[in-house]
């Protein structure tokens, strides 16, 4: 039986390795290893979300809801919008993704994407007959590199998708290059991944309501702890939102998700102290892998940074191999375009588990 031929040329996509997976190859206990490999929030999820998911479970046999207002409304004071300007997926910002290639991409468009982000965009879109086009992050000042998004415009682009904080690079898109490029492309959809942006402090939000061509991305698996129960959500104006909303999955979120995402937006002291945390721990993961010898690190306003690793002599691959043998999980990002095979990224975890991957980190490289 053939597959769609999009299908058959595809790779499958390659996400970060899991515990379970990294402790049964190396013959590990589950509970030593350190996981800087996915982004997460290493201190757990909110104890208001875990009670209400509780609560939730005698009720599973029934479906769950499909308007949402109740957590619609939440997420909109959270995030200073209209409800009528918010989407959710029950399968993270993954799913708010594909519900706007399902939306807007005809086959034959392109996309932009700057080398190196997250991969994820062009893994899903592709699926869609929609064709990438490179632009590029300015590796050696740290920046994007507007032009090259200028330069890659075509009349048959339709979506730009810029991340900030980028992934991986951890730096931040300065709101008027956005606005500049949403302003001077009415026709082209600027897809503004903030994933991260809790890290960041910074959020281009208010862009929406200057511009019925930008849309937002976030996500609750980043500080906000619910990775495991994948949800996402989406700002932009209410006509994009309507379109959307025409095509979504009807029942994504499950029962479980939305007790979870709603008790979670509630507990804002639960996620002041996650930032907080988050930026502790960034800060000192930055501090002290700078002064390691053979690493380049890049400042980072996300949940994790960017390596060099080429004059330590190990190739990312090879580190990252070193580190798993001892119980530590980095991200290798030789798979991810735009970088070379001396990269990886390392993401916050606690005080404790962040002392302790230094501690393996100077053994092996030593
Ligand atoms: C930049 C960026 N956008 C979106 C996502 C997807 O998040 P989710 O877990 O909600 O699908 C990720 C996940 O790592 C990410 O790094």
């Amino acid at each position: 039986m053939k597959a769609r031929q999009i299908v058959e040329e595809m790779d499958s996509y390659v996400p970060g390795r899991s515990q379970d997976e990294i402790a049964a190859d190396f013959n590990l206990k589950k509970e030593d290893i350190i996981k800087l490999g996915s982004n997460e929030n290493p201190w757990g999820p909110s104890p208001k979300a875990v009670k209400a998911i509780t609560e939730e479970l005698g009720t599973i046999n029934r479906y769950p809801e499909s308007q949402l207002h109740e957590l619609v409304s939440e997420i909109a004071d959270y995030s200073g919008v209209r409800d009528s300007q918010v989407i959710i997926g029950g399968d993270g910002a993954d799913e708010i993704i594909d519900v706007l290639a399902k939306t807007f991409i005809d086959e034959g468009d392109e996309f932009i994407v700057p080398l190196p982000s997250y991969m994820y965009y062009e893994y899903l879109l592709k699926q869609y007959g929609a064709k990438p086009v490179y632009a590029k992050w300015d590796l050696n000042e740290n920046r994007l590199d507007e032009d090259s998004i200028y330069d890659s415009i075509t009349s048959k682009t339709k979506m730009i998708f810029l991340c900030t904080p980028n992934n991986p690079t951890g730096t931040l898109i300065d709101k008027e290059v956005l606005s500049e490029i949403a302003s001077k492309n009415p026709e082209i959809l600027i897809v503004i991944d903030e994933a991260y942006f809790e890290y960041s402090e910074v959020t281009n939000r208010d862009l929406i309501n200057e511009y019925d061509n930008v849309f937002i991305i976030r996500t609750m698996s980043k500080v906000l702890g619910l990775a495991g129960m994948r949800i996402g959500y989406g700002l932009a104006c209410e006509e994009i939102i309507e379109y959307m909303h025409r095509i979504k999955p009807v029942f994504s979120l499950t029962r479980l998700s939305f007790a979870a995402a709603l008790n979670t937006f509630r507990d804002r002291d639960y996620i002041a102290d996650s930032i907080e945390r988050g930026i502790e721990s960034r800060q000192y993961l930055y501090d002290e892998t700078s002064k390691i010898d053979g690493l380049k690190v890049f400042p980072s306003k996300s949940n994790f940074m960017l390596i060099n690793v080429k004059d330590t002599g190990f190739t990312a691959s090879q580190l990252a191999l070193e580190l798993m043998k001892k119980g530590v999980i980095v991200r290798d990002c030789t798979s991810f375009k735009g970088l070379d095979e001396y990269w990886i990224r390392i993401s916050i975890c606690t005080l404790e588990e962040d002392k302790k991957f230094i501690g393996i980190l100077k053994e092996v490289l030593s």
